[in-house]
């Protein structure tokens, strides 16, 4: 087949549906998964003429095997995988149960070790390939501290995906692995996080102006075209992430005086 074909996690809402309908509108194959049906299947009618919905609990291995299946039962290849899906909470670290952190842990993070595990074997059979992992700016300066176990679970998937390209990059050049770390995004982000939102002064006036899902999707589109091995979509994030590194408590002074 001569289309180039995509797989998405989390695409029935969001950042992820957004992504499938820019990349139908694009040309190319998409794979949607989810859990939702009814939304999956909204988001395949303007995704383009060449759909597959793959209903999938991205906390399951077996699912995501599953996801990677049928895509190649479909249409013979894959050429690039996104672990998109992802979920907040609204808990600080003192007030975090087990159920929280295995919840948190296993949509952010397993799922993104998942996601390697069955379509990176793939890729290095091929030799090419691209996998964007969605983290969060989070995962790299943790200054929403209600966010707790997520910006913990989003830091581990930014470790664990620097790992993957560095070790990639010597025996599989051809693969490229990107990670991509939203600022605020006007998804159902917030809604659906678990135990709910706290609207947070320093947060909330944190500078960072919020970005359509549509935005963040078109950035993805120009990461696809032009892979590297990074992107904040919000442009305050970088200059954020730099003061932080430089000097962490002086970071903490400023937004928590705020
Ligand atoms: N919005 C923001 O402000 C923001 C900022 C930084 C990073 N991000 C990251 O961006 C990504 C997309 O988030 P979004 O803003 O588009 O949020 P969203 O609108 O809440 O979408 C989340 C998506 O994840 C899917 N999902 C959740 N649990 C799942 C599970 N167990 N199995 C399969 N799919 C599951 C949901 O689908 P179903 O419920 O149908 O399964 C939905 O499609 C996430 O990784 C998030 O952490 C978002």
């Amino acid at each position: 087949m001569d289309r180039k074909v995509i797989v998405v996690t989390g695409a029935s809402s969001g950042i992820g549906a957004a992504l499938c309908k820019k990349m139908g509108a694009e040309g190319w194959c998409v794979v949607l998964a989810a859990r939702r049906l009814a939304e999956l299947k909204k988001t395949a009618a303007a995704s383009g003429t060449c759909t597959l919905i793959v209903p999938t609990d991205v906390t399951k291995k077996s699912d995501m095997d599953h996801l990677k299946k049928k895509a190649l039962e479909k249409f013979g290849r894959i050429d690039v995988w996104v672990n998109n899906a992802g979920r907040g909470i609204g808990r600080r670290v003192t007030e975090l149960t087990e159920q929280d952190i295995d919840e948190i842990m296993g949509v952010n993070f397993k799922s993104v070790f998942f996601g390697i595990q069955a379509v990176v074997p793939y890729f290095m059979e091929h030799g090419s390939g691209h996998i964007i992992n969605i983290s969060s700016f989070l995962g790299r300066v943790p200054f929403a501290t209600f966010r707790s176990v997520y910006n913990a679970a989003k830091s581990a998937v930014n470790t664990l995906t620097a790992n993957l390209r560095v070790d990639l990059r010597h025996s599989h050049p051809g693969i490229k692995v990107s990670l991509v770390m939203p600022g605020m995004v006007t998804s159902e982000f917030q809604k659906n996080a678990l135990h709910g939102t706290p609207q947070v002064p320093h947060v909330t006036n944190s500078g960072m102006k919020p970005q359509t899902s549509e935005e963040v999707a078109d950035m993805l589109f120009e990461l696809i075209k032009h892979p590297r091995p990074e992107l904040y979509t919000n442009s305050a994030s970088a200059e954020m992430a730099k003061r932080y590194y430089e000097d962490v408590a002086a970071f903490e002074e400023a937004q928590f005086n705020r």
